[in-house]
């Protein structure tokens, strides 16, 4: 029997699985805190996702429009929402984003400037105003790159390349720690803390058309719901309009948000700019209803309506397949996204310089000259572990959530820039939270070396049966899958095929077998994910084929528009006594009256009030 005293442990007050911005946060918060602190990361220190939130980190600093506050941009982010987010998650994320923003500064980020010398804002789809603080469109790499830096000399250990397998109870319940494996020669570890906080990002790769890389396979959420813990509002998955469409090998790489939001425009095969024709009747009296009126917003107009490009996510990557579906896509199946004929070059080459580089390296397109081809691709989970608001911590004691893993903020639908506050804001209270909760329950918790051996028995029987199912294989045919039965339009049809898809191809993963050692091994590492992306792939359909209404990300054909009952419930997951999955209704309760009333007041009402 394998004996878990020669396992390498590690141990530390706090581990944070994650090393993007969230875990990074986190991280810093919780050495502030004076705890020893430990960041595993399944890839190298600083390639995270949150790279791809390129446009900006939304907060109100009013820098650029004085008329913005935080109820303003409460307001927005609930109704970008469709109501079902956490009203107080929302609240602490509107108050505290500008001190997060001030504060990343303090600590050596460079973000563009106004005239003024103050942070420079630019817009985005669903906010009202100006409100992004942006590192030309490299903001989520000035993010990283900043805590990193803030991390590594507030004394953070590292453990990079690291994947954790799953998480350790001890017989009270309560987290105790988790067991990984190093990816370069395979071979286990053992962690140990008083508590854990998970910022592991979504699981993207769940898609055949993402902009996520390989490490997004749902492997936080998965872990959480093994453990214990809540899956919230998994049906709403963010489309981003603006991927890549061509060439195919980079088809999905994330188009910033950025672009629209520096006046590109949004054209059919037809030269049509089609955004005017799908503005949604509660947007109507925000939104520009004319070319003219549009241009001149773009020329600083500021009683000018935003243009419909500036639409939330889910309106424009919708509008984008409805033309593709009426035969005026582009070429490869997309639409066509001008910035060259609106600014002048030099402009585009200093505000979206990744972009230029990007289209002229990847398509050999000059986005100065000539317009990209854009297509929706998946981006983001609106869902993710539930959290208690204030603390950041799951049902399960000991464990946490923070950033995309977890769920609440952004309800049905995410607008673009309320990531990177997010991770800022939520990392932060995670940090705290971690550390009250391990001062009012001392001591290291006891291992229970049934759990770790049970762990390392099923990794190991990948590699050491006979034969078996390919990972790869299996991987792909889960991309196609969800891609065709759960994307972006759904059916009960659609969804119930998909899952018995899921479920065929979950059935055939209990044997995949990976050929060769545990040393440098792809394949298993392929193999081990995929427990993972099951879990978070079934998730998400079944809440989609519960949820019998149309609402922010959630676009049910056979249940048109949003229905007022649906609006009062979120849906939960999470595992019964027989390991299947429950997927039930989460009562929202009453809405809190001080709330409702800001998130439902007249902008006239709320512009010039912060109180
Ligand atoms: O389009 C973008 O720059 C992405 C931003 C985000 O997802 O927040």
């Amino acid at each position: 029997m394998l004996d878990v005293n020669e396992i390498q442990t590690i141990t530390h007050d706090v581990i944070v699985v994650g090393a993007g911005g969230a875990g990074l946060r986190a991280a810093v918060e919780c050495s502030r805190q004076g705890l020893d602190i430990g960041v595993v990361c399944k890839s190298l220190l600083g390639k995270a996702h949150t790279v791809m939130a390129e446009g900006g980190a939304a907060a109100a600093l009013g820098n650029v429009d004085s008329r913005d506050n935080w109820k303003i941009h409460f307001r927005d982010t609930m109704r970008g929402g469709k109501f079902l987010n956490q009203w107080r998650m929302a609240e602490l994320h509107a108050k505290q984003s500008p001190d997060r923003i001030r504060e990343l500064e303090e600590w050596g980020a460079v973000f563009d400037r106004t005239k003024d010398g103050l942070i420079a804002q630019r817009n985005f789809g669903g906010h009202r105003y100006p409100r992004l603080a942006h590192t030309g469109d490299r903001t989520g790499l000035e993010l990283i790159r900043t805590l990193q830096d803030k991390g590594v000399h507030s004394g953070i250990s590292v453990h990079q390349e690291c994947t954790v397998l799953d998480l350790l109870k001890d017989e009270n319940g309560r987290i105790s720690g988790m067991v990984g494996y190093w990816r370069e020669t395979g071979r286990f570890v053992l962690y140990r803390a008083k508590a854990i906080i998970f910022a592991t990002g979504g699981g993207g790769k769940g898609w055949r058309i993402t902009s996520n890389s390989w490490e997004y396979t749902g492997d936080g959420q998965a872990m959480a719901y093994r453990a214990g813990a809540e899956l919230m509002d998994m049906e709403f998955c963010q489309f981003h309009p603006t991927g890549m469409v061509w060439p195919p090998s980079v088809r999905g790489i994330l188009v910033t948000e950025g672009v629209r939001g520096e006046g590109g425009i949004l054209t059919n095969s037809e030269g049509d700019r089609f955004m005017f024709k799908y503005t949604p009747e509660k947007f109507q009296s925000e939104t520009a209803d004319t070319v003219e009126e549009a241009n001149r917003w773009l020329a600083g107009d500021k009683n000018a309506r935003r243009p419909p490009e500036l639409l939330t996510r889910d309106v424009v990557a919708r509008s984008i397949v409805q033309e593709v579906k009426a035969g005026r896509g582009s070429p490869h199946g997309g639409a066509f996204l001008d910035i060259g004929s609106r600014r002048p070059a030099d402009y585009i080459k200093k505000k979206l310089p990744s972009m230029y580089h990007q289209f002229k390296e990847l398509a050999e397109v000059d986005i100065t000259k000539d317009p990209m081809e854009v297509g929706p691709t998946f981006h983001y989970m609106m869902g993710g572990i539930r959290v208690d608001a204030d603390t950041q911590m799951t049902r399960v004691d000991g464990l946490f959530a923070c950033g995309e893993c977890a769920a609440g903020l952004h309800g049905a639908n995410r607008l673009g820039g309320n990531s990177l506050s997010d991770l800022l804001v939520f990392g932060r209270l995670a940090g705290v939270g971690a550390k009250e909760f391990i001062d009012a329950n001392e001591g290291l918790p006891e291992i229970n070396h049934d759990q770790v051996r049970g762990i390392i028995r099923s990794a190991t029987d990948i590699l050491n049966r006979e034969e078996g199912e390919n990972p790869y294989l299996i991987h792909e045919a889960l991309r196609d899958v969800n891609q065709d039965f759960v994307g972006i339009y759904r059916t009960k049809e659609g969804l119930t095929e998909g899952i018995a898809k899921q479920a065929e191809l979950k059935e055939k993963a209990k044997t995949v077998k990976a050929y060769g050692t545990s040393q440098y091994n792809a394949g298993w590492h392929e193999a081990l994910d995929l427990g993972n992306l099951f879990i978070t792939c079934e998730a998400i359909a079944r809440a989609a084929l519960l949820r019998e209404e149309s609402r922010g990300g959630h676009s049910r054909v056979d249940f048109e528009g949003e229905r007022e009952e649906w609006g009062l419930v979120n849906i939960v997951c999470r595992m019964g006594d027989d390991g299947n999955m429950i997927v039930e209704k989460l009562e929202r309760g009453e809405d809190p009256e001080h709330l409702a009333k800001v998130a439902h007041a007249t902008l006239e009402e709320l512009e010039g009030s912060n109180g």
